[in-house]
């Protein structure tokens, strides 16, 4: 265990049990007066009808000598524990986290498997910004629980099924299906679907036709289906290419839409019915959710069967959790879905929970997120008022960040240039989503997002890209300072030392509250503390070569911290920039 915080909460736990009588959270927290504070003994006073500082002095005389650990412990204010590590200790901590592959960072005590659903664009329309955020979320917290030892299966559950899919195959008809593959396939999707909805609001014929052809695909003929398919190839290409840009994980092999889930809505609503839960209203097939009301103030249903026999989106929903929970064998079920859809999920899970689908201890969360707003604070559209497109949107950051890396970086070659921009680029566009509080809504500036200062994604690029040219300045193989211990001498060195061993809180605070702003927080911190460090403290001019290496060891541990939390939050760290 890397985490100083976390070692000393261990180390004191003991002696909070002697005092307490039964085991007792010593909560360590950061403090602005020492490097940690305990903060047990408030709680712990009022269960022993004692005071605080009394509570304090006893844990500590129970904690006995831990002078090997802590350079000085003061009990402060109403009964806080002041703790100050030792020089030492940190020193061999930094140095023992960067002999471990993780950097420090705990496994999983209890690692199992979890499905997280995430991006869910809809077949035969652009994708749109809320895509775009649960595209990025998602994606940082598959890597993030992957690293910590979890087994993570990524599902893409994209809509493509639905009475939509009459008027949409009858429009391919229409245009024929070569042209209309073309149209998909360039990512014209929201033209597309336009045209097809405006017929069918236009014309009796073409609604009659598309409501048949609805009844064809449900019943599986087979022209319908291979139609259909082609509108979910074209698009689905169109979706891997916004992908492939985003430099995100999700490939073909992840895709698992609604259709999927045909087979499985029967059977969903017999072992509804068999669990007894299933009612008939208004002549649909419900399950009235516990503790959901209407505004009435009466029950709410959950409608599983329309009238007209046809299954809803919360039925292959439903049968999503089945097929998580007893085919992939997930016990945590994420879904990466905006705001608006919070009612919906959560019936999903009352009746899954009715049911009994999911057993006790299995979790199913809702990772919400708000809108993308544009400088005007309403919902980001582009200047025609429509919705943006999602490549457009992402190369006009990686336009941007080229030209901003010519003028930093004039001398470096046109090849090299084009690779650092799409990094600075796309991790600009994730960054300034990742690093604000996701519940919330954020304005989308791309003066902020691509500023060298701040809390952006080029700020931390530039930070790690720094480190590496010292390196390179000096030809010193980053490889060479890895055994070293730094000496923590100065008040910035230190800092910076107790920085690096604090990645595992921030990685855990990220996985705790499932918040990729946890971790950016951290990272912007670090950085900071890096460009203390490093105004104060010489590197290649230190006054000795056991300080220089001292220092290089400093300055490699965090440049490999950092490239690793960008990595977890799907962003890549150029060398130079
Ligand atoms: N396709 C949906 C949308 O665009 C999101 C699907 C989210 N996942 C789910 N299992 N319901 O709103």
């Amino acid at each position: 265990m890397a985490d100083p915080f976390v070692s000393i909460a261990a180390r004191l736990a003991p002696a909070f049990a002697a005092v307490a009588g039964n085991a007792c959270d010593p909560v360590v927290r950061p403090s602005d007066r020492a490097d940690a504070q305990a903060n047990g003994a408030l709680a712990l006073a009022k269960a022993l009808g004692s005071t605080p500082r009394d509570v304090a002095q006893r844990v500590l005389d129970a904690a006995g000598d831990v002078s090997d650990v802590l350079a000085s412990t003061e009990i402060a204010g109403p009964g806080f524990i002041n703790l100050v590590f030792t020089n030492e200790y940190l020193a061999t901590q930094v140095a023992i986290a960067m002999a471990d592959e993780r950097l420090g960072v705990r496994a999983s005590t209890d690692p199992h498997t979890v499905v997280i659903d995430y991006s869910a664009p809809n077949v035969a329309k652009e994708m749109h910004v809320g895509h775009l955020r649960s595209t990025v979320i998602g994606d940082a917290l598959v890597r993030v629980l992957s690293f910590v030892g979890h087994t993570v299966i990524k599902e893409n559950h994209i809509g493509d099924w639905g009475t939509p899919f009459g008027m949409l195959i009858e429009h391919l008809i229409d245009l024929g299906e070569e042209n209309a593959a073309h149209e998909l396939g360039v990512g014209d999707l929201d033209g597309f679907y336009k045209q097809a909805r405006a017929k069918f609001e236009a014309s009796d014929e073409f609604k009659t036709r598309a409501r048949q052809r609805v009844v064809l695909l449900q019943g599986g003929d087979a022209d319908t289906l291979r139609m259909w398919r082609t509108l979910v190839q074209e698009s689905t290409r169109y979706f891997n290419k916004v992908y492939s840009q985003l430099d995100v994980l999700l490939t073909d092999d992840d895709l698992m839409g609604e259709s999927a889930y045909n087979d499985l809505l029967a059977p969903v609503v017999d072992r509804l019915d068999a669990a007894g839960i299933l009612v008939e209203s208004d002549g649909a097939e419900v399950v009235f959710a516990d503790g959901f009301t209407n505004r009435d103030n009466e029950p709410l249903p959950l409608i599983i069967r329309k009238g007209d026999g046809g299954y809803n989106y919360a039925t292959s929903d439903l049968a999503c959790v089945i097929d998580r929970v007893e085919r992939l064998g997930a016990r945590s079920l994420l879904y990466v879905v905006g705001a608006p859809q919070a009612q919906h999920l959560q019936m999903v899970e009352a009746v899954a929970r009715q049911a009994g689908w999911l057993p006790e201890g299995y979790i199913m969360n809702h990772v919400a997120f708000g809108s993308v707003l544009g400088a005007d604070r309403k919902i980001l559209k582009s200047r025609a008022g429509e919705t943006v497109k999602l490549t457009a949107l992402l190369d006009e950051s990686i336009e941007r960040a080229e030209a901003a890396v010519a003028e930093k970086n004039p001398s470096m070659s046109t090849e090299e240039r084009t690779a650092v921009a799409n990094m600075i680029g796309i991790g600009a566009v994730k960054y300034s989503d990742l690093s604000s509080d996701r519940v919330k809504d954020y304005l989308f500036d791309w003066d902020r997002m691509l500023s060298f200062e701040g809390n952006t994604a080029p700020y931390l690029q530039y930070a790690h890209a720094r480190i590496c040219s010292i390196f390179r300045r000096a030809s010193v193989d980053r490889v060479s300072v890895r055994g070293v211990t730094p000496q923590l001498v100065e008040q910035q060195e230190r800092n910076l030392a107790l920085r690096i061993l604090r990645f595992d809180a921030a990685v855990w605070e990220m996985i705790d509250t499932l918040s990729p702003h946890k971790l950016c927080t951290y990272l912007f911190d670090l950085a900071s503390d890096f460009t203390s460090f490093y105004e104060h403290c010489p590197v290649l001019k230190a006054e000795s070569d056991t300080i220089r290496d001292s220092r290089l060891a400093l300055a490699d541990a965090t440049a490999r911290v950092m490239e690793q939390g960008l990595q977890l939050l799907g962003i890549r760290a150029p060398e130079q920039m």
